[in-house]
């Protein structure tokens, strides 16, 4: 079982943070009082009370509900390997790509050693990075060092499209959670792969720090998800693979991007 990056509470208060609204006037609007409010966005689970919260904050229920439970039953795919990293008390992808002895690796963790203990001595073709939050790019000095090409966000938001062997890539804009954030649609893998950074998670989306970041990354996830196949599988910057599919049925988050 591997674990996801958000729990209930978590996504209750990403939603109540990107909405700009206060602790009070959600309780107002869910009819519920602030004491129940305040207990549930501290992690008790009140059935009724998150229902209810869900209603106001556009939350999918159901989703929202059966968080605790949810596992994106997604195989693992040739050629494309999760790497999971330490940053500080938690912890981060990197995704490490191969084909025809072409590798790409995306992000690089939080940590200069781990990055290269992973690498193993291989020299990807290139590096690209989804933004540049510390526990994404804590690796780049390293890799820079050793002359591996180092794409940035900014540079792939630029370019748009890259080819490496047989392995194609469009990037798409997923700004919100970190402005700027690249991501990078890849086809030529059995299934089409989605790296997203943080905007979106196996039950969850990144946070946002305003009302307008909010914005931003919903409306870039609802472009992004309008440009991907139902199939297509996604790679997040924490907790496990997921699929498009999945996301558009039990994100809790859902209504708001498809
Ligand atoms: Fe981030």
């Amino acid at each position: 079982m591997s674990q996801l990056e958000d729990e209930i509470s978590d996504v209750l208060n990403k939603a109540i943070r990107g909405l700009g609204k206060t602790s009070s006037e959600v309780a107002q609007a869910a009819g519920i009082d602030e004491v129940g409010l305040n207990a549930v966005l501290g992690g008790s689970i009140d059935k009724i009370v998150i229902s209810k919260l869900a209603a106001v904050l556009n939350l999918d229920p159901e989703a929202l509900l059966g968080l605790p439970k949810y596992q994106p039953n997604v195989a693992e795919l040739a050629g494309v390997q999760r790497w999971i990293m330490p940053y500080r008390a938690w912890s981060v992808n990197a995704w490490m790509l191969e084909m025809d002895g072409v590798t790409l690796l995306f992000d690089t963790g939080w940590n200069r050693s781990d990055v290269l203990s992973k690498l193993h001595g291989v020299q990807p073709n290139a590096v690209f990075i989804t933004h540049a939050h510390e526990d994404h790019v804590g690796g780049i000095e390293p890799l820079e060092e050793q002359g591996i090409r180092i794409i940035s966000e900014t540079e792939a938001l630029k370019t748009s499209e890259y080819q490496f062997g047989n392995i194609r890539i469009q990037v798409i804009d997923l700004s919100g959670h970190c402005v700027p954030t690249a991501s990078y649609l890849i086809k030529g893998f059995e299934k089409s792969l989605w790296v997203v950074g943080d905007a979106i998670f196996a039950g969850s989306m990144g946070g946002c720090k305003s009302t307008k970041n909010f914005e931003l990354a919903v409306a870039n996830l609802r472009n992004g998800f309008e440009q991907v196949d139902a199939d297509c599988l996604i790679l997040p910057g924490h907790g496990p693979m997921t699929s498009v599919e999945l996301e558009k049925s039990s994100n809790p988050f859902r209504k708001y991007f498809s």
